[in-house]
């Protein structure tokens, strides 16, 4: 067994300091509770530094997954008020497609927008207010949602400019500006709602903590929580299917919730029924 590295506050900011300087985040403005909550977790199992230091680095590129893509925010933020000025909704669902193409997750819904929100509200009814947990870009599909505009919209991602981005589109579109800069593993969104999205994150966050899932599924107050996983893998090579099946059935075996599945080419939603 390994005698935990001692950690003190001044140690966990150098720590902190360190990783929001690194190149591929230092733009990202990384939640503080994100950061500690790795530091504080891998320097208690590990009792060399520079080990512990390379573990939460490791976890940090999974969870922050800058290979998944990212737009230019500067540009976006210019080519969104161009767009919302011409008055033309063309223009604005063309500039949506755009942010929807340049992140992996979305990417991959694009072939089935039109009829892809739909088939959820065919299960849990148009919802009066959602929770969009680990957003990433999919707050660009609203003009796809059909969402009336007195339906709450809540956002959460750990990109600073991500969640800027996504709080002027709303701005720019009527809505609110809820998107929240939060880790919400650390921070569980305890705002009721008629439904969650927790897309494509499951799997992640079992990786970031085992056993993480149960109590954020059970913290939540909606009455539908919809979870996604892949079922192929992003170079498209392997079939996960089987194995992410493996994993909803062990976060859900003992729970009372009714679970219906809808199957899309690349994604499988667990819509399960809180209350
Ligand atoms: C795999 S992408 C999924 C994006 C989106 N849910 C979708 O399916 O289109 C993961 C996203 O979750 C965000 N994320 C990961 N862990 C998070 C956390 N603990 N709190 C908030 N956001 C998180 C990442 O920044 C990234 O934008």
């Amino acid at each position: 067994m390994n005698n935990p590295t001692p950690l003190s506050e001044e140690n966990i900011q150098v720590w902190i300091a360190k990783l929001r300087s690194m190149r591929k985040y230092h733009t990202l403005d990384l939640p503080e509770a994100l950061l500690r909550d790795l530091i504080v977790e891998e320097f208690a199992r590990q009792s060399n530094p520079d080990k512990a230091l390379q573990s939460v680095r490791e976890k940090l590129h999974n969870i922050v997954a800058p290979y998944l893509g990212d737009p230019d925010y500067f540009a976006a933020q210019t080519a969104m008020q161009a767009a919302f000025a011409s008055g033309d909704p063309q223009f604005v669902r063309d500039f949506c497609l755009s942010m929807l193409a340049s992140h992996a997750s979305t990417r991959e819904r694009i072939a089935w927008l039109d009829n892809f929100y739909t088939r959820l509200w065919e299960i849990t009814g148009l919802p009066q207010s959602v929770l969009d947990l680990a957003c990433g870009m999919q707050p660009f599909a609203l003009p796809w949602m059909k969402l009336p505009p007195s339906t709450r919209y809540h956002a959460y991602d750990l990109h600073r400019p991500r969640v800027e981005l996504i709080n002027l589109f709303f701005e720019l579109s009527g809505r609110p500006r809820l998107a929240f800069h939060q880790d919400i593993l650390v921070e569980p969104p305890t705002i009721p709602a008629d439904v969650a999205f927790f897309f494509k994150e499951a799997h992640r966050f079992e990786q970031r903590r085992r056993g993480a899932c149960r109590p954020f599924f059970e913290a939540l107050q909606v009455r539908w929580l919809l979870v996604s996983l892949p079922i192929s893998s992003l170079k498209g090579t392997r079939n996960l299917e089987q194995r992410q099946r493996r994993l909803m059935d062990n976060l859900l075996s003992g729970q009372p919730w009714a679970v219906e599945e809808i199957r899309f080419e690349t994604e499988l939603i667990f819509c399960i029924r809180k209350s």
